[in-house]
């Protein structure tokens, strides 16, 4: 698929990112979301978040790997899905869960890890979201921006740590996304050390290999 063809595939992407938000909103006038479907809602928006964090971090392998220019062009939509979800899952959380009551979910945040936790992945996603736009990246810098970008992962580790420390029984699930998460971060890891071997020795050996002044 060529670049342009992305404006094609970007409003069907779009609308299918909205699908999880549409079935949500259909189930709770349907009243078909269970039991407890504040659990519900806070449980899939969760989940949601996760995806999205994950999807959009899966784009940079996926192009190192098949050269494909164009999931490129999805990633920055990727990423502020996850924090669309985000917002939602927090919001039901102060509305729902909390029932705006600041003081205690201050005591929330400060007495559950996996509170703790989200929160941390939440607050890390808002200065991406923030700086997202082309304008922003030109205002920042590359470099600046790309190491403030670099967040993304310490908010998409907090997520699954989230994730793993609310689960008391069955870990499957969480610790899916845990796998899924260190492939995507090893595979980073992997390409930098390989982009550093072949650039060379670090700067201060090749001082040391200069023939000597004089
Ligand atoms: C990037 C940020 C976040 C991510 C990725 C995330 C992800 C998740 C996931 C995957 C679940 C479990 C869904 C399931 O059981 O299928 C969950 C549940 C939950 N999250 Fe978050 N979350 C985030 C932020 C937050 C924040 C900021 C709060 C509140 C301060 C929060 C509170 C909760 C609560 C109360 C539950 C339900 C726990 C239960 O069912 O007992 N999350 N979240």
């Amino acid at each position: 698929m060529n670049l342009r063809a992305v404006h094609y595939y970007k409003p069907p992407i779009f609308i299918a990112s909205l699908l999880p938000l549409a079935l949500l909103v259909q189930g709770y006038v349907q009243d078909s979301l269970g039991a407890n479907p504040i659990e519900a809602i806070t449980r899939e928006t969760g989940d949601w978040t996760l995806n999205f964090l994950l999807l959009s971090l899966a784009i940079t392998p996926l192009r190192q790997i098949t050269h494909w220019q164009w999931p490129m062009r999805l990633r920055r939509m990727l990423g502020l899905f996850a924090f669309f979800y985000a917002c939602l899952h927090f919001a039901i959380y102060i509305w729902l869960d909390q029932f705006f009551d600041w003081k205690g979910m201050v005591y929330d945040i400060l007495d559950r890890p996996f509170i703790t936790m989200g929160f941390l992945a939440f607050v890390l996603l808002i200065p991406l979201a923030l700086t997202s736009t082309r304008g922003m990246m030109q205002r920042l810098g590359g470099q600046r921006w790309q190491r403030l970008h670099k967040l993304i992962y310490v908010s998409a580790i907090a997520g699954v740590l989230h994730y793993v420390w609310l689960v008391k029984a069955d870990l499957q699930e969480p610790l899916t996304y845990a796998a899924i998460l260190a492939v995507l971060l090893g595979f980073r890891a992997v390409m930098q050390y390989r982009k550093r071997q072949l650039s060379g020795q670090p700067p201060a050996n090749r001082a040391s290999a200069r023939p000597p002044a004089g």
